[in-house]
């Protein structure tokens, strides 16, 4: 069952005018240890900071929060790991408020895509629930 999508698209400009105006200061409160440390190491970080964002505004909508009701930016995280597609964890507010949305017996499976094509960049979110299964 479906129980929520997000989508956003974000400018990369709009990023970099932020890392220019606030630098560190921003990027740590938006971005967590694991995202900071991906993105710095890619060609263009400013446009690896703007998927991620665009990740962190298309889950809070898949929640129907926005950044409010105690989700916030760095309780939503995106993760890589070699050979295998990139996959989000929620914590704090973010993970309470999508326990909230889960039938008694389900369990969440979030799902994420992501894409760029400077200056923009996008993400969608998708929050699916599954049957419990007890006996594995
Ligand atoms: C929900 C949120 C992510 C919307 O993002 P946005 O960048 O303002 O606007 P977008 O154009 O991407 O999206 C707008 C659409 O989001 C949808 N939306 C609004 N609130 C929503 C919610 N709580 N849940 C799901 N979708 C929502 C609406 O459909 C809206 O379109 P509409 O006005 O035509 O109905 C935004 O309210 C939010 O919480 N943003 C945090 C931004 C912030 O704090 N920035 C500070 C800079 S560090």
């Amino acid at each position: 069952m479906i129980l929520g999508t997000g989508i956003d698209l974000i400018d990369i400009r709009r990023i970099q005018e932020s890392m220019n105006r606030f630098g560190a200061r921003f990027i740590q409160r938006v971005f967590c240890p694991n995202e900071i440390a991906f993105c710095q190491k890619r060609p263009d970080p400013a446009a690896a900071f703007a998927r991620h964002y665009a990740v962190k505004e298309a889950a809070c909508k898949a929640l129907g929060t926005g950044m409010r009701h105690g989700v916030a930016w760095r309780g939503i995280e995106l993760f890589r790991e070699p050979g295998r597609k990139p996959y989000l964890r929620l914590n704090g507010g973010a993970q309470v408020r999508l326990d909230g949305l889960m039938p008694e017996g389900y369990q969440p499976v979030l799902h994420v895509s992501i894409s760029d094509e400077p200056p923009y960049a996008t993400a969608i979110v998708i929050i699916e629930c599954r049957p419990i299964d007890v006996f594995s």
